[in-house]
């Protein structure tokens, strides 16, 4: 197969470019919004350490595997997994891994879109400063206000997707990289500020770090394995071909283990900052961080931005953080998809149009179900919102994850793998990764999943 030398979508201008947007994609609500409630909900420093488990050893391999993916497939995810299994000579039903991908982005961009949606409400109430004073009841209703109307939830979540389409639209270097280039320097600033500020004066500072990094095993169960895998996955856009068709985006002579290593490094810092900015500030308010589940950001964090000093910059501040972090993850979930239209003969405006319309549609059954039919429980015994983001995250994400880890690693040519990832076949970091794509990280995403089934008891 003779191999083009760049995407027809386009590159990145530099590998540096590359680590930005694919940082860009990595650090969103899952880092600053999802972390830190699970942390708090299933019992801190123990859940702390098994993320990082499940990081490091199936989260780091499969990133190198997905980007060289990408990088050698040079399309979305769906032709590049083609392309490759054609060039291996392996069963072309590889593409439906694509497809499981795909798919997987349209379901989790839906309900991440309502959430984004929030994140610019409360941005705008940041701005008026409507925190000032606020107290428990005023900060549930403010949130609960939010949610329970179904026009005011429908209309973020369709600001927000307006805002993804019209990044996408506009292409991978005029639009996605502009944007990531824009923001992400500003997040950096925004986030060591605010870990500043819980360190110098919240008074509670120490008390954050033990809850973060004192662990308790008792409270340890099975499903605590599954939430962290889940998180890994999620939290490094892992397992859908975002950082795939990224990684086809990047200029060939740039290296992928070291990009990789950037990305994960500091995927892994803003959570545990995140969970630093946070906790300190919430515990010298004297809450909880537990008790509000998926409330933390939008019902507590309000309530002490309403009693702290400087409260007004620093709401602002989180805010605008939290959108812009939504921002750059939810083009990179919108991008898979736009790519394949576009590859089947679209314009880019049609395919980044379609897919940003059937995603705003489903998005709107995840809206309702915080309100009209919140009474609605599907099989699982979960609402609808809580069954997308439950059955794409913790399943469809690490099953993805898994079988592009089988893909790379027992499927393609080892000298294939090698060239593209620019090493001597028997470099032995080389080798290290190989093992772990062929064992580690596939042992370690199935073992989970018999774990919470019950195999093992528990
Ligand atoms: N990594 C993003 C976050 O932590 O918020 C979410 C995400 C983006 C997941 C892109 C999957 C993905 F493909």
């Amino acid at each position: 197969m003779a191999k083009a030398q760049r995407s027809e979508h386009g590159e990145w201008s530099s590998g540096l470019m590359f680590v930005l947007a694919a940082t860009g994609s990595a650090v969103g609500l899952g880092n600053l919004w999802r972390f830190p409630y699970q942390v708090a909900q299933n019992g801190g420093a123990a859940f702390v350490f098994i993320y990082l488990l499940c990081i490091m050893l199936v989260g780091l391999p499969i990133i190198v595997a997905e980007i060289t993916l990408g990088r050698r497939g040079k399309q979305s995810p769906i032709n590049s997994l083609r392309s490759i299994a054609m060039a291996e000579g392996v069963s072309r039903y590889w593409t439906l891994l694509g497809w499981l991908g795909v798919a997987s982005g349209v379901l989790i961009l839906s309900f991440y879109s309502v959430v984004g949606g929030w994140t610019l409400y409360y941005t705008a109430q940041a701005f008026t400063g409507a925190f000032q004073g606020m107290g428990v009841e005023a900060a549930s209703e403010m949130f609960g206000g939010l949610t329970a109307s179904p026009w005011a939830v429908v209309l973020w979540h369709t600001l927000f997707m307006l805002l993804l389409f019209g990044i996408v639209v506009v292409g991978v270097r005029d639009g996605i990289q502009r944007t990531v280039t824009l923001l992400m320097p500003m997040l950096l600033v925004i986030l060591v500020l605010l870990v500043g500020y819980g360190m110098a004066a919240s008074g509670s500072f120490n008390e954050a770090a033990l809850f973060l990094f004192q662990p308790d095993y008792t409270a340890v169960t099975p499903d605590t394995f599954l939430t962290a895998l889940g998180q890994a996955f999620f939290t490094l856009s892992l397992g859908l071909g975002a950082i795939m068709v990224y990684g086809a985006y990047l200029p060939q002579n740039e290296s992928i283990p070291n990009s990789a290593a950037w990305i994960v490094g500091m995927d892994t810092a803003t959570a545990l900052l995140a969970g630093l900015a946070i906790f300190p500030i919430v515990f010298a308010a004297g809450m909880d961080a537990g008790s509000g589940g998926p409330g933390l950001v939008f019902k507590t964090l309000p309530i002490v931005f309403g009693e702290i000093p400087f409260g007004v910059i620093l709401a602002i501040l989180f805010y605008i953080l939290l959108a812009a972090a939504a921002i750059t993850s939810g083009v990179s979930l919108l991008e898979p998809a736009t790519a394949y239209l576009t590859e089947k003969g679209g314009s880019r405006l049609v395919g980044a149009g379609s897919v940003a319309l059937v995603i705003w549609l489903l998005g709107i059954p995840a809206a309702l179900s915080q309100n009209i039919w919140s009474d609605l429980k599907l099989p699982g015994g979960q609402g609808i919102f809580g069954t997308m983001e439950f059955v794409s995250t913790t399943i469809m994400l690490p099953l993805g994850g898994l079988l592009i880890a089988l893909f790379s690693g027992w499927f393609m040519r080892s000298a294939s793998l090698a060239k593209e990832l620019g090493v001597n076949p028997g470099n032995t970091l080389y080798l290290l990764w190989l093992f772990a794509v062929r064992f580690i990280a596939p042992l370690g995403v199935i073992l989970i999943f018999l774990n919470s089934l019950g195999v093992f008891g528990g």
